[in-house]
């Protein structure tokens, strides 16, 4: 049973340095998706970039909390992911009833191909890709991100960004969530490199935001004295425009 449908207090974010040590667990979100974002994100890139009725795109749906926040602030969405079981959690979680007029769609797809949308449709892109291989989301699903390597990961990302800009309206917002990774001791820089993909395919850069990351399981084994590493703490979301 949902028994609240939105955040208790929200103040939009009026920074550069976004931080929600509380994730938020208003509506049917949870954290239980592995690497899914706090709905906070979304809920400020939403009312920032968009309006009611606009059309909102996810290209890396995952647990559909975008398109919660998509349905639950009365926008139109659709969502897409490479994993069936990542479509069918999503509708799981949109299934709850509220008073928005919203129309929302998800579907099984690649966010390298977009093909099923039209040229200049999406009033705003908001959405969060793997950081390479970092968390993998299934062990062969062909296109699935998150199992490449760099190289193969950018070659994507560069399809991706492709069709992002191609589906966008010109003057609309496209939001894209990232992190970097440590490999060999070394920064590989994900965030900067997805930046410039998205740059190379005509977007301009409107903003980059540092989002601090709490519970960052994954990085502890490099903090400690012996190795001299700072834990990575910070995600970004560039706001990019076409
Ligand atoms: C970081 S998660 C997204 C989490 C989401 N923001 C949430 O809150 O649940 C990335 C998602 O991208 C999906 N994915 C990987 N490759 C894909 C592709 N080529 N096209 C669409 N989705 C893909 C994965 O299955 C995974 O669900």
């Amino acid at each position: 049973m949902i028994i609240e449908l939105q955040p208790n207090s929200f103040s939009p974010e009026q920074t550069t340095i976004w931080s929600f040590p509380d994730r938020g667990k208003w509506a049917t979100h949870s954290g239980r998706y592995r690497g899914n974002w706090s709905p906070y994100v979304p809920r400020n890139l939403i009312l920032r970039y968009s309006k009611p009725g606009d059309w909102i795109l996810d290209q890396f749906l995952g647990s559909g909390t975008t398109l919660v926040e998509a349905k639950l602030l009365n926008r139109n969405a659709v969502g897409i992911d490479i994993n069936p079981q990542s479509i069918s959690l999503s509708e799981t979680n949109l299934n709850f009833k509220c008073e928005t007029q919203s129309k929302i769609f998800v579907r099984k797809g690649d966010a390298t191909d977009l093909s099923f949308i039209k040229d200049d449709k999406i009033d705003f892109i908001c959405t969060h890709p793997p950081y390479s291989n970092i968390i993998k989301y299934s062990t062969d699903i062909n296109g699935d991100l998150s199992l490449l390597d760099e190289d193969a990961f950018f070659k994507a990302i560069n399809k991706v960004a492709k069709e992002a800009y191609r589906v966008l309206k010109k003057g609309k917002y496209c939001a894209v969530m990232i992190g970097d990774k440590r490999y060999r001791g070394n920064i590989v820089p994900l965030g900067f490199t997805l930046m410039q993909k998205y740059l190379d395919v005509g977007f301009k850069l409107k903003e980059i935001i540092i989002k601090e990351q709490h519970n960052c399981k994954s990085t502890t084994k490099w903090i400690g004295v012996k190795r001299n590493f700072l834990m990575l703490a910070h995600e970004y979301i560039f706001i990019f425009y076409k």
